[in-house]
């Protein structure tokens, strides 16, 4: 935890104009969701509308990834890859939108329904939802990674999910992933001390099943070891003085397939 940077007024400027751009882009994707469409249809809109702004879509070419964004249907748990498959009735996915503006990473993401979807494909949204805004919410200078983790784990499993733990939020800023790691998990009163200026995401893969993940032959594409459901929700945060601003707050409420605000 020694490479945790604080952020100058001028770095969370910048990172909040590309944390814009991409939540401006999920919310687009939202209104294009429907049946019928393929999840390369949602990588050529997220691709054609981050360039047309002077931005880089940051997943393509990421470590060889080979597309603009990460498309996570049903038991994909996170780094979906865009292509054939077609959406229908019932599916939900989680799309997450990476943005590089002027230098500056910004990281958000969100799982939709597409039509009518099951009680537990909702509950499983839901949870995960409710645990990224629970997790929010105890962010602030002196509170610790742990009371983060503890937040999310807590809640999560008592609505009867798990949460993975194979992979965590990070810090950002002009680099993709950078220190700390930000687990989902924790026991709270541990871990490293926040400071106002320390800018991560949060962003809970939570199961319906058991937490085992594994990476399909893609090397990419991590899905649950059970063939459960997972969702995921994602924000960018900076931590302050006396909580936190999402700086990758909605610009207008999410519509589409999915009914949640958050
Ligand atoms: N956006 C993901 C995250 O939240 C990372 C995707 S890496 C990629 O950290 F290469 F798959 F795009
Ligand atoms: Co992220
Ligand atoms: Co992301």
């Amino acid at each position: 935890m020694r490479n945790v940077t604080l952020k100058t007024v001028k770095e969370v400027a910048g990172i909040r104009a590309a944390s814009q751009l991409a939540a401006d882009t999920l919310c687009k994707v939202g209104e294009m969701l429907r049946a019928g469409i393929t999840t390369e249809d949602i990588n050529r809109f997220v691709h054609e509308d981050t360039v047309r702004r002077g931005a880089i879509p940051a997943p393509l070419n990421y470590h060889g990834f080979p597309k603009s964004v990460c498309t996570s249907v049903n038991d994909v748990v996170c780094h979906g890859i865009p292509g054939p498959y077609v959406l229908k009735n019932g599916d939900i996915i989680n799309v997450d939108v990476t943005t590089i503006f002027e230098g500056f990473f910004g990281d958000t993401s969100a799982t939709f329904f597409i039509g009518d979807v099951s009680d537990e494909a909702r509950h499983v949204t839901e949870v995960s939802r409710k645990s990224l805004d629970l997790a929010i919410g105890v962010v602030k200078e002196g509170a610790r990674l742990g009371d983060i983790g503890a937040a999310i784990q807590e809640y999560a499993e008592g609505q009867g999910c798990s949460v993975v733990r194979q992979f965590v939020g990070h810090g950002i800023g002009r680099t993709f992933h950078e220190e700390p790691q930000v687990p989902h998990y924790g026991k709270r009163g541990t871990g490293l001390r926040l400071k106002a200026g320390m800018v991560f995401t949060i962003e809970p893969m939570i199961n319906l099943g058991t937490y085992g993940v594994r990476v399909l032959a893609d090397k990419w594409t991590a899905v649950t070891e059970d063939g459960k459901l997972s969702a995921q929700f994602e924000h960018t945060i900076v931590v302050t003085k006396t909580g936190c601003e999402v700086l990758t707050k909605r610009p207008r409420p999410l519509v589409g397939s999915e009914v949640f605000a958050g």
